[in-house]
């Protein structure tokens, strides 16, 4: 990356930290999605782990929360969810709460015993022997559009390359229409964009095609239904008791939740990994000296990203956590991007190292009853893609500061400008 831009980095940087420290922390407002966009949010999750791990946010324009920063404390939330419900009912699992009209539930909003059994409808698509099938498609489609990419030219990695492999991804699981397959990335984004971000002109546009989104699904889910069951998702859920009678607005969640889940996450690990190594230049010489480090460097690169930066609970009861009572009704945000930089529990948690001896000691897939259904497909696109960049490009480089996703849920970038050195 070029010296003029680490210079102009620090300095926003620096400026960052001044502030966090010089703010009380009463004024705290962590979910301030302005703090991602402009990746200052590291000093003011460093100030609450030292001096407020548990901090109860009394100034933000979306209502009252507490946040948990460090890692223990966000596990003790996870592995506790007779307490910190995830019900779309009481809000769900963004900071933000579900407005009225955007209640599509899915399992991920579901507690027990309403989460498992739809859950475990679509587990077989990710164990491990059907994951060893999908490699060889993915490994085929990551060649191909590799090899597409031009040479000593500057080209956005994200759109060329994130996108399309995590979208050819999504559709080979649901087996959708392979000229369509651009439809999941705007539904996806639709799905998770906020007013702000302009992907949409307005509410209205939003909902008319998330319901264009519902009607798609449908016309395959009629075809599938009555025929003998594939393996794609779609027939995994046509096929299930667990979900063959659901009603649309749960059908749209339950998509929405795959679609998101598999897209933004893997999307933004992609382009991270290609970031982090840019900036850790030393770490780019170990993977290229040893590329059996693949195995490392993924996980930690899923760390280092975190892609989704918090899960939100509601308190079903009163309780305590951190010394701190929370109340019933109380929202509570687990903050994995900080969990993530907690050196108590990982070791020297803010420095990238890809050749850690622990490095799926993280939070970044969640834990508990919720812990990511697609963490191993997520880590074996990664994995494929590394290999296969690493037999035919010595040098990808981030030639232009990334532009990142306004947002303090998906953690990601809308552009990275790269040029593969040839
Ligand atoms: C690097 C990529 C990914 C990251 C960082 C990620 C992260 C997460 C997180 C944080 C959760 C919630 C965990 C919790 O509440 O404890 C989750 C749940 C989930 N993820 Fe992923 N995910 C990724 C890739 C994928 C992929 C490829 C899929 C497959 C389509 C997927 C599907 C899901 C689903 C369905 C759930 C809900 C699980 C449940 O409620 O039981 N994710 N993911």
């Amino acid at each position: 990356m070029h010296r003029s831009m680490y210079v102009e980095l620090e300095a926003r940087q620096r400026a960052a930290s001044e502030n966090a420290y010089a703010t009380p922390l009463s004024e705290f407002h962590p979910g301030n999605p302005e703090l991602f966009r402009s990746d200052t949010l590291w000093p003011y999750f460093e100030r609450l782990r030292n001096e407020e791990p548990v901090h109860f946010c009394s100034t933000s324009p979306v209502g009252n929360y507490w946040s948990v920063t460090k890692y223990n404390d966000i596990m003790h939330v996870e592995t506790n969810p007779a307490i910190f419900s995830s019900d779309v009912n009481l809000g769900g699992i963004m900071l933000r709460d579900v407005e009225p009209d955007h209640k599509w539930p899915s399992f991920i909003t579901m507690d027990e015993p309403k989460h498992a059994p739809q859950r475990k409808t679509v587990s077989p698509m990710f164990t491990p022997t059907h994951l060893d099938t999908l490699a060889i498609l993915i490994r085929e489609r990551s060649a191909k559009v590799l090899d597409n990419l031009p040479r000593n030219e500057t080209f956005n990695w994200v759109e060329r390359v994130s996108v399309e492999l995590t979208t050819q991804m999504l559709a080979t699981l649901f087996d959708f229409p392979w000229q369509d397959r651009r439809k999941l990335t705007r539904w996806s984004d639709l799905a998770t964009a906020l007013p702000k971000s302009m992907i949409f002109d307005s509410e209205e546009q939003r909902l008319a095609e998330l319901d264009e989104c519902a009607d798609y699904f449908t016309r395959l889910w009629n075809e599938r239904v009555n025929v003998e069951p594939r393996s794609d998702l779609i027939s995994l859920m046509a096929h299930s008791d667990a979900t063959r009678y659901m009603d649309r607005d749960t059908w749209l969640g339950n998509l929405i939740l795959l679609i998101v889940g598999g897209n933004d996450t893997t999307r933004n690990s992609i382009s991270g990994s290609v970031l982090a190594l840019n900036e850790h230049p030393d770490e780019y010489d170990k993977l290229r000296g040893n590329q059996a480090l693949i195995d490392s460097f993924v996980p930690e690169v899923i760390r280092w990203q975190t892609p989704l930066a918090h899960m939100r609970r509601t308190a079903l009861h009163d309780t305590e956590l951190g010394g701190r009572s929370i109340k019933k009704g109380d929202r509570v945000v687990m903050w994995y991007v900080s969990g993530n930089r907690d050196s108590e529990v990982i070791e020297n948690a803010d420095s990238f190292f890809i050749d850690r001896a622990r490095p799926r000691t993280h939070l970044s897939f969640g834990f508990g009853i919720h812990r990511c259904v697609g963490m191993r497909l997520a880590e074996l696109q990664l994995k494929i893609v590394w290999e296969e960049i690493l037999k035919r490009f010595d040098d990808i480089e981030v030639v232009g500061e990334p532009k990142r996703v306004y947002s303090s849920f998906v953690k990601g970038y809308e552009t990275l400008p790269v040029r593969i050195n040839a």
